[in-house]
């Protein structure tokens, strides 16, 4: 089965947590853009929908859904999204699309994340995918001298403006011993705005597609 179609599956899979009268948040990345292209199968469901993007409020525009501000929905019953990386405690990296402060923000926010990935995304321990910093944009160089402190490589991704207008740093080679202890850390600098561990907030749900079809960690 090639990539595109793990996706599907996996996206496929992932509306069964969808209950009628839901308010939905909806993450950001090409396995979600499946999601997104099933999401009119149910409709009559969705009762509001949130964003976590720009490109994901376009293209559910595109289909017809109204997006809602998180401001105006309260908590979410269940978020569903992407990741660049899943460990099997459900602990991921994400970022790689720049979208990680929203996105976080709505994990946070939600009673259920259902994260969708193929399976080229478990790894035994975080950190072969270079971990995403969004920063303020004068806290660029600072935030990256403190990450070359802790044994990280961090590279600018030029050119990427956030939806929030900040810049984002990929920090390559980083140890990550302790997803948790290493995402306080990292918060903890001036200038973060937010790291893309999702350790504190990990998924709930893992559903990941292979060559065998589907697979369902946590609940
Ligand atoms: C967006 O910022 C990311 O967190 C995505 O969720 C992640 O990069 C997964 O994207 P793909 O589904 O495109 O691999």
């Amino acid at each position: 089965m090639d990539q595109k179609n793990k996706k599907l599956i996996a996206a496929k899979a992932s509306l069964n947590y969808v209950q009628d009268g839901a308010i939905l948040g909806v993450g950001t990345g090409s396995t979600v853009n499946e999601l997104i292209d099933l999401l009119p199968t149910i409709r009559e469901k969705i009762q509001a929908v949130v964003s976590s993007s720009a490109a994901t409020t376009a293209r559910l525009e595109s289909l017809g859904f109204e997006v809602s501000m998180l401001n105006s929905v309260g908590d979410l019953d269940v978020y569903i999204d992407g990741a660049d990386e899943a460990n099997k405690h459900l602990q991921l990296i994400k970022g790689g699309g720049g979208a990680l402060t929203r996105e976080k923000i709505l994990a946070g926010a939600s009673r259920k994340f259902v994260c969708i990935i193929d399976d080229s995304k478990q790894v035994g321990r975080l950190g072969a995918f270079p971990l995403p910093i969004e920063v303020i944009p004068m806290a660029q160089s600072f935030v990256a001298r403190k990450m070359v402190k802790m044994r990280g490589q961090p590279i600018w991704r030029e050119g990427l403006v956030t939806d929030n207008g900040n810049h984002i740093l990929d920090i390559h080679n980083l140890q990550i011993p302790n997803p948790l202890e290493m995402e306080t850390r990292i918060n903890q600098i001036p200038g973060v705005i937010t790291v893309g561990l999702f350790a504190h907030r990990p998924a709930d749900v893992l559903i990941v597609a292979s060559d065998n079809g589907i697979r369902t960690l946590g609940q």
